[in-house]
């Protein structure tokens, strides 16, 4: 079957993958209340299109920090892709840079950031805060070094999410998928089976800072002059203190419902967000986008891009870099159309006046 939207991938990433892999891809927490209205919401949302307005000529790109992209979507940071296709995550960022939109490495890719970096492209890091400081310090320098241009930190995993599917699965991470950036200070054999629960909670919980606060962002702005996103923001009270704080964007994100069950979609919360940040930094949003229409919704409620996490990870799985580019192609062909049934040439023409109320 070829897939004609980006969700038609979704079963063909079933077929190919082992199911305990499929589960962790696709997988929510708790009751997965999070993972099923971030669609929900995106439903509700209706459109409000102008007619007879010339859209012979419609544009999707736009920019994002600085950078030129073809259009507001970026590849969300996902860890460990050597479980889902063996090219792994340089196969995601050769489609990225093919497509020209910015691809996102997760802290615990399976290549290198170093390996990543070789295949060009535009490239941000997503950093995952060690409780080694040092650790933490050397990948923000790693990164720079490699041409990343804007550091991610992902602040909604303090503890990994309760995803039953993965403690029920004992879900691992087979050696050859193991996070390479980390040759030299962590044994890369496999996350051993668990006797209970899941072995890849149990390897991100030993990475990871429990204890980390506003004064790290801090710290981290200090010592580096990449600019800063912090991804995994749901309210106006934290989206007020990130430029505070330093940060030059926001990602309002409720990590694809894999964190705290009984969020809220992100569609939901995003007006608010950006009128706590009133311009002093740049709002993105993730967490179930899958469609052309919800990049507009998003845009019209004032987010800058979105990312997607689950689809391109489903097109990897399919068909490698072929399928993480059919990916890409079909959302920016289901973009251009909604932007011309909207009545809009461009994506800055996307004002809040295009959903309703
Ligand atoms: C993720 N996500 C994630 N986020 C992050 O900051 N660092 C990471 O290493 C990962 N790893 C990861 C693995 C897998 C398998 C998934 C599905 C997700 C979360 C990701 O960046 C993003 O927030 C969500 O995937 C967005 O939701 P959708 O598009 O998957 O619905
Ligand atoms: C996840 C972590 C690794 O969502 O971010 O699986």
């Amino acid at each position: 079957m070829q897939p004609v939207n980006i969700a038609e991938f979704e079963p063909l990433a079933r077929e190919r993958l082992p199911a305990d892999t499929f589960d962790y891809v696709s997988g929510g927490a708790g009751d997965e209340v999070t993972l099923r209205e971030n669609r929900a919401a995106f439903q509700r949302i209706k459109l409000r299109p102008r007619t007879l307005v010339d859209v012979a000529k419609v544009s999707t790109s736009t920019k994002v920090l600085g950078h030129g992209l073809t259009m507001p979507v970026l590849l969300a940071p996902a860890a460990f892709q050597r479980m889902v296709h063996p090219d792994a995550e340089i196969a995601t960022v050769r489609a990225a840079a093919r497509a020209g939109v910015v691809m996102i490495a997760s802290t615990f890719t399976s290549a290198s950031m170093e390996e990543i970096a070789e295949a060009g492209g535009t490239r941000w890091f997503q950093l995952y805060c060690s409780r080694d400081r040092g650790l933490t310090q050397s990948l923000i320098q790693r990164a720079k070094e490699a041409g990343y241009t804007a550091l991610c930190i992902t602040v909604d995993v303090p503890r990994v999410g309760r995803r039953e599917k993965d403690i029920r699965n004992h879900a691992a991470v087979p050696g050859e998928a193991m996070p390479r950036n980390f040759k030299d200070r962590l044994n890369l054999s496999a996350v051993p089976d668990a006797q209970q629960g899941s072995a890849i909670e149990k390897f991100v919980s030993d990475y990871l800072v429990e204890s980390l606060t506003w004064r790290d962002i801090d710290w981290i702005c200090s010592i580096t002059d990449l600019p800063v996103l912090i991804k995994g923001i749901l309210t106006d009270e934290d989206a007020r203190l990130a430029p505070d704080y330093g940060a030059a964007g926001v990602v309002v994100s409720n990590h694809g419902g894999r964190q705290l069950d009984g969020a809220p979609a992100t569609i939901d919360v995003l007006e608010e967000v950006v009128e706590a940040v009133a311009g002093r930094a740049e709002v993105l949003l993730d967490s179930g986008v899958r469609r052309g229409t919800d990049v507009v919704k998003a845009l019209a409620l004032g987010a800058r891009g979105v990312l997607i996490g689950r689809p391109y990870l489903w097109g990897l799985a399919a068909a490698g870099e072929a399928g993480v580019a059919t990916v890409l192609d079909l959302l920016k062909a289901e973009l251009e159309l909604a932007l011309a049934l909207l009545g809009c040439t461009s994506v800055r023409e996307v004002t809040k006046e295009r959903v309703r109320r």
